[in-house]
């Protein structure tokens, strides 16, 4: 998608350096710059530092770690061990482990590592860009029959964190129907939630709403119940880092509240879910999912743009201390339906098998 008019994606190989580009997310959108990944060890810090986030960005950027880690040493023991590592940096999006788990069943046979391995890496960014695009295709009948609906006013949609075009590597997830329906001149709205602590809405989404030219208001993470009671969301559409067999979805902290919302005012809540982000093997998400707990600082500072530049501030009293739950789980029963690539369903196991009856 358009960053200052032009298309990019967040990850892309880099041919006179032979290494790996990603755009740096952390420092969105006051400061627009690339990261450079040259061995494993880089590709593992900018998942686990947040330099990329969002599953399957996550899962791309462990891809070409593998790629980093063939150049490092062209064997298969060394891949493995790397693997093994890349596997840590972050617990929840299962994309990680998919992407990590489809390179080694392919690289076990492989001649030439090196070679292999940045095919392979190509070709999981691809997959990728590909059921982004498809959710896309699918999620804006669902935007298209509400703005019937509404005869042509427009769509109020609200999201939780980034599940946009920077959380995967093109279209993104929850926002790819959003730009289909832009592009086709359906009127949308999308309410933005700034997503406490690291305020993936506010700097990112909104971001990528505002490159795209497509409406859009940022609003504290508390004020989506109170939209949807004074009718004021048609939808709600969010991302999944690991969604479970029978459909429990596990999201960035803060969505089960809002698909609770959903429930009580009778307003649907979407997932758009890849497949590479599908767990087949846990059923129950509440209990079996891993949470991420991530540095009590990012509760406590908050980072923005001030008079000398990006600056970080201290929020509360230095003594008190912060929890920082990453993630929760959003049980199928709140779900609405799943956007995936293959089509639209429902969030139970059955529906899951109706579109990947290979599943079985
Ligand atoms: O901690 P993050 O920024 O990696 O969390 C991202 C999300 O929770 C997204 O909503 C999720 O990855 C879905 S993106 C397709």
């Amino acid at each position: 998608m358009l960053i200052n008019g032009k298309h990019q994606h967040t990850i892309w190989y880099n041919v006179e350096k032979d290494n790996v580009l990603v755009y740096d997310q952390r420092y969105f959108p006051h400061k627009i710059t690339t990261f450079e990944l040259n061995t494993s060890e880089d590709a593992f810090y900018a998942i686990k530092e947040m330099v990329v986030r969002g599953a399957p960005l996550i899962g791309a950027t462990a891809a070409y770690g593998i790629y980093l880690a063939a150049k490092e040493n062209p064997q298969l023991v060394h891949i493995q061990e790397r693997a093994s590592y890349l596997r840590t940096s972050r617990p929840t999006a299962v994309n990680l482990m998919w992407a990590l788990d489809k390179m080694l069943v392919e690289l076990q046979n492989s001649s030439n590592l090196l070679a292999d391995a940045l095919a392979l890496a190509h070709e999981i960014k691809q997959i990728e860009i590909d059921i982004s695009y498809n959710i896309g295709i699918h999620g804006l009948k669902i935007i298209e029959e509400i703005s019937k609906r509404k005869n042509g006013a427009p769509v109020n949609i609200l999201t939780h964190c980034n599940a946009g075009w920077l959380a995967t590597i093109d279209w993104g997830m929850s926002s790819a129907s959003v730009f289909m329906a832009h592009e086709k001149g359906i009127k949308v709205h999308i309410w933005v939630d700034e997503t406490r602590p690291r305020n993936q809405g506010a700097n990112l989404t909104a971001f990528e709403y505002d490159q795209q030219g497509i409406p859009h208001t940022v609003i504290v993470d508390n004020t989506g119940g109170h939209l949807m009671q004074h009718e004021m969301v048609d939808m709600v559409i969010v991302g999944t880092d690991r969604t479970t067999r029978n459909g429990d979805v596990a999201n960035k902290i803060g969505t089960y509240l809002k698909a609770l919302a959903a429930k009580d005012n009778n307003i649907p809540f979407y997932v758009a879910l890849p497949s590479s982000s599908i767990d087949w093997e846990l059923k129950d998400g509440v209990k079996e999912i891993p949470i991420e707990m991530r540095d009590q600082n990012e509760v406590k500072y908050i980072q923005g743009k001030g008079k000398n530049g990006l600056e970080t501030i201290l929020l509360t009293p230095a003594n008190s201390p912060a929890a920082n739950y990453g993630f929760d789980v959003t049980p199928n029963r709140l779900v609405t339906a799943f956007i995936t690539e293959r089509g639209i369903c429902e969030a139970t196991e059955n529906g899951l098998l109706s579109l990947f009856p290979e599943r079985k």
